[in-house]
């Protein structure tokens, strides 16, 4: 059994429906996997439990150099009386400092681990015995709990001396933790439990429950809304042995004839509330969430419990069911359905909801019995560690199947920082600050980003170029461009499979450069003997001598009354002036003359030269399509 986990009210009759009866109460160890990588005798998988406080980082890894104090062996005092220091150098792996168990707390050894620089605390058992958990304790002075956010973990007695010896012979011991496979993460959509209690009066464990609904409260019903989780509250209960039914105690604890129980919260049964008043405060919790996941809004209970607390504390003498039904009033949820779902606490009979939550307290399938209070399950194995919101999430998130996780386990919130040194090793373009690397719960990833709705692809690592329509808005797609004189060239094309490719009357990679072709120098165009060569940026103007010549740019050639046929363009003028001086009665000899000059040559010249001359000068043609008429 875990150490201290055994709540003091023990000794106050009440039982636990996980501990009666035949049904041996089963608790199970929560574990991660510690690899060796080096040195090689010690290489390998072993198995680790995970702590019940600081923050174990559930989804991912985290690499280490295994490091075993001097003196203070056991951390029970701070490290800074020894001048120990476990800060990395810089360049350095983290250190997990091995500490011996005994003596003193669990959590004393994980602040003092950390206090002293140290990334997480491996405590080695002192007996031969298999792993347990390692639970934080419910005494006052340990407010340093709630700073502790390295992750903890024991190692059996055996591989712990396998570590030492290691050590002792000069070894350098690198270790991998990891947590990848702590949790179940069969699906897109995690289940979880949170077993909690309405009282408020505990200490430091309240708080911390009270701490946690109002953080993590927004979160919970946002992946609830969004479909992603299915939560259910629990409450754990007692009951009190038939031969006690009777006796004060249970009287004033139990609800139902001693049927469910809690234990006093002073306790004390003389001051203050009693046991039962915080049956009935966990009933009403219960019932609420059932009222309201009827009406499709589960997630009204975060804001339940949450306003509870404040509304109707213990302390200010508000913790009544007359305050309870305010908050459900404010809530706007059927006060009546809640009422015949909490019944008659005095009745001699069961209470079905009730019943309902001692039977799952009974642990089922990989989660075990459900007996440190407060409890996360989720996707039916119980969370370790710091009832905190960023720890919580990881480990919510880390439950999901990979690439299914929603938006916010994406987020700052949780993110392990591992851009912020070298990038993370992925890739980066410094020129415009875009980078691959993306913090995540699991640990760095180089993914090929997205900016402005254009993707990058690539491998992540040395290489990624925008993709894509709409590639060459971002940073011209990493190609070649520039303007000059109100002309702009580029070399980016919105194929991808093009790259960079200079446009025509340019050339070079397409990248970097571009360079104009200087087409009359290199001889490309403008090569007829009357062409006179003009280059220009990107392109050249060709002329041909004598104003009776046209250039032909496809060709690149000129074509003139000679090169077409006897009857050019000067004679169809001619005509044509004829035509106007001749009046309507030259008309028809017009017509019939130029049909007859209409030569199968001129025909073919023309229609293929047309078109493109058509647009630039219309109005050279008009006698040409006037005479088609
Ligand atoms: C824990 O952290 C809080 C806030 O960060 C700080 O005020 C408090 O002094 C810390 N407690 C200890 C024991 O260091
Ligand atoms: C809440 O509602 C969902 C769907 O309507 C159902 O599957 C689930 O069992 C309900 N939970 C409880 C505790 O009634
Ligand atoms: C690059 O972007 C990050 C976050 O997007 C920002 O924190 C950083 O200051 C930027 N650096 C430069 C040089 O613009």
């Amino acid at each position: 059994m875990a150490g201290g986990w055994l709540p003091v009210w023990w000794t106050l009759l009440l039982v636990l429906a996980s501990m009666a009866g035949e049904a041996v109460g089963r608790f199970v160890v929560e574990k991660n996997s510690l690899r060796v990588t080096s040195p090689p005798g010690l290489r390998g998988v072993y198995e680790c439990a995970i702590g019940n406080f600081g923050m174990p980082q559930y989804g991912g890894t985290m690499h280490g150099v295994v490091i075993y104090p001097k003196s203070n062996m056991k951390a029970c005092k701070g490290f800074d009386d020894f001048d120990l220091s476990f800060k990395p150098k810089p360049g350095g792996l983290p250190v997990f400092l091995l500490v011996d168990r005994g003596d003193c707390y669990f959590t004393t050894k994980g602040w003092n681990a950390q206090s002293a620089g140290a990334a997480a605390v491996l405590v080695a058992d002192d007996k031969l015995e298999p792993l347990i958990t390692m639970d934080s304790p419910e005494s006052s002075g340990t407010d340093y709990i709630e700073n502790i956010t390295v992750p903890s973990a024991l190692v059996t007695k055996k591989f712990g001396d396998d570590l030492k010896k290691a050590l002792e012979n000069g070894d350098m011991v690198n270790v991998l933790l990891d947590w990848r496979e702590s949790l179940p993460h069969p699906d897109e959509r995690v289940e979880y439990e949170f077993w909690t209690n309405s009282n408020d009066e505990c200490g430091a464990k309240c708080d911390m429950q009270m701490n946690f609904v109002r953080n993590f409260r927004g979160t919970a019903q946002v992946l609830e809304k969004r479909g992603y989780t299915q939560f259910t509250p629990h409450y754990i209960t007692w009951y009190c042995p038939e031969a006690f039914v009777l006796s004060q105690q249970c009287k004033s604890q139990c609800i139902n004839h001693g049927r469910y129980c809690a234990p006093d919260p002073e306790q004390d049964f003389d001051i203050g509330y009693d046991g039962k008043d915080v049956v009935v405060q966990n009933l009403i919790q219960i019932c609420l969430f059932r009222v309201a996941n009827e009406t499709g809004k589960p997630w009204v209970w975060w804001d339940y419990v949450h306003d509870f607390a404040i509304r109707c504390p213990m302390r200010e003498k508000k913790y009544t069911r007359d305050c309870a039904n305010g908050v459900i009033k404010s809530l706007g949820l059927d006060i009546e359905k809640i009422n015949r779902c909490v019944g008659d606490p005095a009745a001699d009979e069961e209470n079905p909801v009730l019943k309902a939550e001692q039977d799952a307290q009974i642990g089922r399938g990989t989660r075990g019995d459900v007996t440190i209070l407060p409890t996360l399950v989720v996707n039916d194995k119980q969370y370790r560690g710091k009832l905190e919101k960023s720890a919580v999430l990881r480990a919510v998130c880390s439950g999901f199947e990979e690439t299914t996780e929603p938006d916010v386990c994406l987020s700052e919130a949780i993110q392990t920082n591992q851009c912020l040194e070298n990038n993370g090793g992925c890739w980066m373009d410094n020129a415009n600050n875009f980078t691959a690397c993306k913090d995540t719960f699991r640990g760095r990833v180089c993914e090929c980003p997205l900016v402005h709705g254009v993707k990058f692809a690539g491998d992540g690592y040395t290489h990624c170029e925008a993709s894509g329509v709409g590639r060459c808005q971002i940073n011209n797609g990493g190609c070649w461009k520039e303007a000059r004189n109100e002309k702009t060239f580029s070399a980016c094309s919105h194929e991808v499979s093009e790259g960079c490719k200079c446009p025509p009357g340019f050339k070079g990679d397409g990248i970097k450069i571009c360079e104009d072709i200087d087409e009359c120098k290199e001889k490309l165009s403008c090569q007829c003997k009357e062409c006179t060569c003009d280059n220009t940026w990107g392109s050249y103007e060709c002329s041909c001598g004598g104003s009776n010549m046209l250039y032909i740019r496809e060709h690149d050639t000129c074509i003139t009354k000679s090169s077409t046929s006897s009857l050019g363009w000067t004679f169809l003028w001619i005509i044509f002036l004829g035509l106007a001086l001749a009046g309507v009665g030259a008309y028809a000899v017009y017509k019939y003359r130029l049909r007859s000059y209409m030569d199968s040559e001129i025909r073919t010249i023309m229609a293929q030269y047309m078109p493109l001359d058509n647009q630039e000068t219309p109005n050279q043609h008009r006698p040409v399509e006037h005479a088609d008429i």
